[in-house]
């Protein structure tokens, strides 16, 4: 599926606001498609809008926002926030990897993920950590890109239903 009409590439920021309504538009795509990524359902292309806005204008100064684009159109993202904490300035944590329904199953999922890796070893970063959904398809991802899985976490989080609980699972990968 490489191409030239294929990339990953980093955000630049301030994000331009077709690129924040595109990064909006998979987080709606997620949480109707049922994923654990923070939300429950219903979840307006507005409030992801405002959501996504305020995470870039927040976002940590080696904060890491990754984009898939096909023929420049956004299909896929994952993030990297660096911990806040002074005595760990070589960790930092991936979250919202995301790829849109009508591009899953492509190989999007496990290139954002190395690039995220490359991205944070080209930063200095030594330990990524992530938590995801048990059973949820990012686990099995994340287990086959050879992350650590550490231990699961009961009644973690809620499905997107906002009521039926399930667990967490907790990874992490050490970089060379
Ligand atoms: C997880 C997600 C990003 C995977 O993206 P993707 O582009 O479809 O993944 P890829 O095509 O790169 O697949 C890579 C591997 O992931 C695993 N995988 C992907 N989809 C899977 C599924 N539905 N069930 C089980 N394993 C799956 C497989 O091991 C697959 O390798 P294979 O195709 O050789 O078997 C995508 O399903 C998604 O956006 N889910 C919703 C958001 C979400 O839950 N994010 C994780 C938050 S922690």
């Amino acid at each position: 599926m490489a191409g030239a009409t294929h990339t990953i590439e980093r955000l630049i920021l301030p994000a331009n606001e077709s690129d924040v309504r595109a990064l909006a538009g998979l987080l709606v795509d997620a949480v109707a498609s049922g994923a654990a990524v923070s939300f429950v359902s219903p979840l307006t292309l507005e409030q992801a809008i405002d959501w996504w806005r305020a995470t870039l204008a927040d976002a940590h100064a080696r904060a890491i926002f990754l984009v898939a684009r096909e023929a420049g159109v956004i299909v896929g993202t994952v993030q990297l926030h660096p911990a806040w904490a002074p005595n760990q300035p070589h960790r930092t944590e991936l979250v919202k990897l995301i790829v849109h329904r009508g591009h899953r199953g492509a190989g999007w999922g496990a290139r954002l993920m190395h690039a995220a890796e490359d991205e944070a070893r080209r930063e200095g970063f030594r330990l990524l950590t992530l938590d995801a959904k048990r059973g949820a398809a990012a686990e099995t991802l994340y287990r086959r890109l050879g992350w650590t899985y550490v231990g699961a976490i009961p009644r973690f989080a809620v499905d997107t239903d906002g009521v039926t609980p399930h667990d967490a699972v907790i990874f992490y990968k050490e970089l060379e």
